[in-house]
């Protein structure tokens, strides 16, 4: 009988959480297949939720995150808890997700001890290292170190191609598509009762987040100011923004908009409530590279506040729009949204360049083949 292979999948953060758990119970159904999860717990409270959402009971937790962390004692944290772990466990294969500072140490973690690499969300790349920091560089790192690349477009294996990237590259599509479609209803009931409550059919509300390191300072104040004038200048529209723990982004937000009538502040929301609250929103803005790629599958219109996105596809495709992170100039691209019918139709065609839900199944395919496991098919 043929011996279990062990594929390790790492994550630490809301967003790998999130993209990784349809994957995890993807590999969970392979019966020659041992799936282990290591968590490395960058985030706490907001990985915890999307474990919980998953049902997913890590078999490693390295808890390493701190308050106000920085980046070199995520690395070293992660490096530091993942060498034992990775040397007793001994898996054959280890996945990591898309550009945080957790993917990149466990790619590394993984490299150090000789142990094949694979990675979902390969590929997508802005071309300035500074921007998104530090994920441009971090997923351009993990590239370097991965044998197996699960690119969720053309687009982003061409990319690979085009910097000689050793390996597998395959095109799989996103498995936050996966994810997306598996957790929104059109009868979804919140279980968060302000959600339960509110009246959606009572006027516009745009759905906000921000958080990007490179939006710290100035930035974040110059996106609070232009909601807040939305907010004052439009009376039937509301907004409803879960403020990221990070205190880098906590601290401006609260200054700038706490109690502003119509401009919810929330606690971050687990991703079934998240899903189903962008799929009753009237459009998103955001910094977020996940929402992204989510709002346009429902048909939402995308104000990016940014200066760029590695993410180009949407906008090509006539769904996301780049608003910069100047004050006035995100207010007008909201506002025009809010008023400007035709143009809101046109943003509002969903289109789903990220995956059509079964990117799990693909990587899961490849997996299997490269490991042969697959039966020799
Ligand atoms: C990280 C990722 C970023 C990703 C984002 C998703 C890196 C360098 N950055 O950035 O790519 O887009 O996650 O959200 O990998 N905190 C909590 N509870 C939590 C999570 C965070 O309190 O559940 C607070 C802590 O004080 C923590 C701080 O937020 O120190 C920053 O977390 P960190 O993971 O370093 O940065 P993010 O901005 O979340
Ligand atoms: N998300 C969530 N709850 C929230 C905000 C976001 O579940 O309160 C989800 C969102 O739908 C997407 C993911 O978190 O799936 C994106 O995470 P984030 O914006 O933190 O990171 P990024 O995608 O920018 O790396």
């Amino acid at each position: 009988m043929m011996s279990k292979q062990k594929v390790m999948s790492v994550f630490g953060t809301r967003p790998e959480a999130i993209k990784m758990a349809p994957l995890v119970q993807a590999l969970r159904r392979l019966p020659h297949i041992e799936s282990l999860v290591c968590v490395t717990g960058q985030h706490r409270d907001m990985l915890d939720q999307v474990l919980n959402i998953f049902s997913i009971q890590p078999d490693v937790d390295l808890n390493i995150m701190r308050f106000d962390q920085d980046l070199t004692s995520i690395t070293t944290r992660t490096l530091e808890g993942l060498a034992p772990v990775l040397a007793e466990r001994k898996p054959d294969l280890v996945l990591v997700h898309g550009d945080t500072t957790t993917s990149v140490s466990a790619a590394l973690a993984a490299f150090y001890q000789k142990i094949p690499v694979a990675h979902v969300e390969a590929g997508l790349r802005s071309l300035d290292p500074y921007s998104p920091y530090p994920e441009e560089m971090n997923r351009c790192l993990i590239s370097r170190l991965a044998q197996l690349h699960f690119a969720p477009t053309a687009a982003n294996a061409d990319n690979l191609r085009r910097e000689n990237v050793q390996g597998l590259i395959s095109v799989t599509g996103n498995t936050v598509i996966d994810a997306l479609l598996s957790m929104v209803h059109d009868t979804y009931e919140f279980q968060r009762d302000f959600l339960r409550t509110f009246d959606f059919a009572a006027g516009p509300m745009i759905l906000l987040t921000a958080h990007r390191r490179e939006n710290f300072g100035q930035p974040i104040v110059n996106i609070c100011r232009a909601v807040r004038r939305l907010v004052q200048n439009h009376p039937d529209l509301r907004v409803i923004y879960p403020v990221h723990p990070n205190p880098q982004i906590q601290q401006p937000v609260r200054q700038e908009l706490a109690d502003m009538e119509r401009l919810y502040l929330i606690e971050p929301l687990d991703v079934q409530e998240m899903h189903n609250l962008m799929n009753r929103s009237t459009f998103v803005m955001t910094d977020s590279g996940g929402l992204q790629e989510e709002a346009p599958a429902l048909g939402k219109p995308v104000l990016v506040l940014r200066t760029e996105t590695e993410r180009p596809e949407a906008v090509v495709a006539g769904t996301v729009e780049i608003a910069g992170v100047e004050e006035e100039r995100i207010y007008q691209a909201a506002y025009a949204l809010l008023t400007d019918k035709q143009k809101f139709r046109t943003m509002a065609t969903a289109v789903n360049p990220y995956g059509d839900g079964h990117a799990c199944e693909r990587i899961v395919a490849c997996i299997e083949e490269w490991l042969g496991t697959d039966g020799g098919c």
